[in-house]
């Protein structure tokens, strides 16, 4: 009987197995993420209602059934382990949250994750980070992504937190927990004819702008004057600066090839804009 049992158990592994997804991949065991630092990474992120949330790697489905209990947030988890993601869905029909949310079994990497506001993830440093292109391309300016434990190499973080947890012993062997928050830049390098408010310059003016991730730098040329931006700062698709030795401050707001915004010297505001033009 013993040896019909232990037949049985490889039998059924074998299926399971079979059953599951072979990813590109394996972006990383199964370890759940520790309840509390499900409810820090959901709470950074400011999760709401309206928020469409992605987990790569779902586990058991912990992150995107909480945040769907606690915020009524509607979205998907992707997990190659057929039992998991089994276990998460009854979970979902369990709790009525399966008109919210679905488990799919299924490669992160070939995921389409264009829908996301929000992404999730716990997985191994070097898939976190061959996932940036991805990031890059698939999901729209401001678009929060959190990971815990492993950062996204050369992105500066919106927020970066640092605590002790008991629970990670088992999980890691030292209790260092870390949640990093990022939000997806828009895309603004290039070279934008610019149209300043008449107290900066009458003529059109040519924005230059570099940029690397969230990182921008540049100089706008007025009446054949250059000079460079001060205090850049990208947010998603919130664009500020100030210019070098002047007074005010730009903000503006990116739409795909345009920017439109205003700038506010001493709480006046007046309107500026600018089209990319290569
Ligand atoms: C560390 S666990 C995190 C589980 C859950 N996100 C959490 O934080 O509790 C990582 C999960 O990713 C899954 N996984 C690994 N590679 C994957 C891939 N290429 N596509 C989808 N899931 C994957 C693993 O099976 C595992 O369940």
């Amino acid at each position: 009987m013993k040896l019909v049992g232990f037949l049985t158990l490889l039998i059924f592994t074998g299926f399971a197995q079979a059953a599951d997804v072979e990813p590109i991949k394996n972006a990383g065991p199964y370890v759940p993420s520790p309840q509390s630092v499900v409810a820090d990474m959901l709470r950074y992120a400011e999760v709401g209602p309206n928020d469409f949330l992605i987990d790569l790697g779902s586990g058991d489905g912990r992150i995107v059934l909480t945040a769907a209990k606690l915020f009524g947030t509607r979205g998907f988890g992707v997990e190659i382990k057929e039992n998991l993601v089994r276990r998460a869905n009854e979970a979902a029909h369990k709790e009525g949250l399966a008109d919210r949310v679905k488990f799919v079994k299924q490669d992160l990497f070939k995921t389409d994750i264009s829908k996301a506001t929000v992404i999730t993830m716990y997985l191994l440093p070097d898939t976190v980070n061959l996932l940036k292109d991805k990031f890059l391309t698939e999901l729209r300016p401001g678009t929060r992504i959190v990971s815990h434990d492993y950062p996204l190499t050369g992105w500066i973080p919106e927020k970066y937190v640092q605590m002790d947890l008991e629970d990670k012993i088992q999980i890691s062997g030292v209790t260092t927990t870390l949640i990093y928050l990022y939000v997806v830049p828009a895309k603004v390098a290039g070279r934008w004819n610019a149209q300043m408010p008449p107290a900066v310059s009458r003529q059109p003016a040519t924005l230059r702008l570099r940029q690397q991730m969230t990182r921008v730098s540049g100089s706008v040329v007025l009446d054949g004057e250059e000079v460079p931006l001060e205090d850049v700062k990208l947010r998603g698709d919130r664009l500020s600066f100030k210019l070098a030795g002047r007074k005010g401050e730009f903000t503006g707001q990116v739409k795909g090839s345009s920017i439109e915004g205003t700038l506010d010297a001493g709480g006046t505001k007046t309107p500026w804009s600018a089209a990319l033009s290569g």
